[in-house]
């Protein structure tokens, strides 16, 4: 592992979240297509959404589970418009501690979180998730990957890990890499692909790639 650059508060990085939401408010955008995922997937009971950000996922699952807790260390995420629902559980919390009881969730959604974990914080969190999934629950995991056009952005801290400006940390994650990192966790993992598809911004087209995997705890 490289050495932490003295810009980066190990500790503290994820927090770089809040001053971004307060700054740009509602950022993420394409929402997300639940088709093909959703037969595995017991949303009747406790369902979490960790690093639920600005609601980009959660207006696809509110309708559909039966309890939606939505979980982000940026406490200013829950200020922007989609998370203002009265109707969506909030709560602050850290991905690599969480604040539930061990066995909660039958199904959990974490899309592009461990995307800006550093080395080490991807087990703390992925072990969390293990946690507080009930038994037989399953836990569906987006990251991008060194093909997607945002790659190479910042200054690289760790392998395919950089640092941007606005001290946000952006991960890409060789699939190797997530299945390994996932299966010492003790998970299973139930379901893995590679999602490419092309972006036209402004009469340019751009590449973007992420990997789905869902896992499942026996
Ligand atoms: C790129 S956004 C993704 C938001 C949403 N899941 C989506 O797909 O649209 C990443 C989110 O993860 C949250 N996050 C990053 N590190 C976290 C941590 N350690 N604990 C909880 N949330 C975290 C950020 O605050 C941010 O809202």
């Amino acid at each position: 592992m490289a050495d932490s650059p003295a810009k980066l508060d190990v500790k503290r990085y994820p927090l770089a979240w809040n001053r971004s939401y307060v700054r740009k408010g509602t950022q993420w955008r394409g929402g997300f297509d639940l088709a093909g995922y959703a037969e595995f997937l017991d949303l009747s009971g406790n369902v979490l959404e960790l690093g639920s950000g600005d609601g980009n996922t959660v207006d696809v699952l509110l309708p559909l589970c039966g309890n939606l807790i939505c979980a982000d260390i940026a406490v200013s995420s829950f200020d922007t418009l989609a998370m203002k629902n009265p109707r969506i559980n909030r709560v602050v919390a850290d991905a690599r501690v969480l604040p539930f009881k061990t066995d909660t969730f039958g199904a959990i959604f974490s899309r592009h979180v461990l995307t800006h974990a550093i080395p080490g914080d991807d087990v703390l969190m992925l072990n969390e998730i293990k946690r507080v999934l009930a038994p037989g629950g399953m836990v569906l995991i987006e990251v991008f990957t060194p093909g997607d056009m945002r790659f190479g952005k910042g200054s690289e801290i760790y392998p395919r890990t950089f640092l941007r400006e606005d001290d946000l940390v952006w991960r890409f994650y060789l699939g190797k890499e997530l299945d390994d990192l996932v299966k010492k966790t003790g998970l299973e993992v139930r379901h893995f692909q590679l999602l490419e598809r092309k972006v036209r911004h402004e009469g340019q087209i751009y590449q973007r790639e992420s990997v789905v995997m869902m896992a499942s705890k026996t």
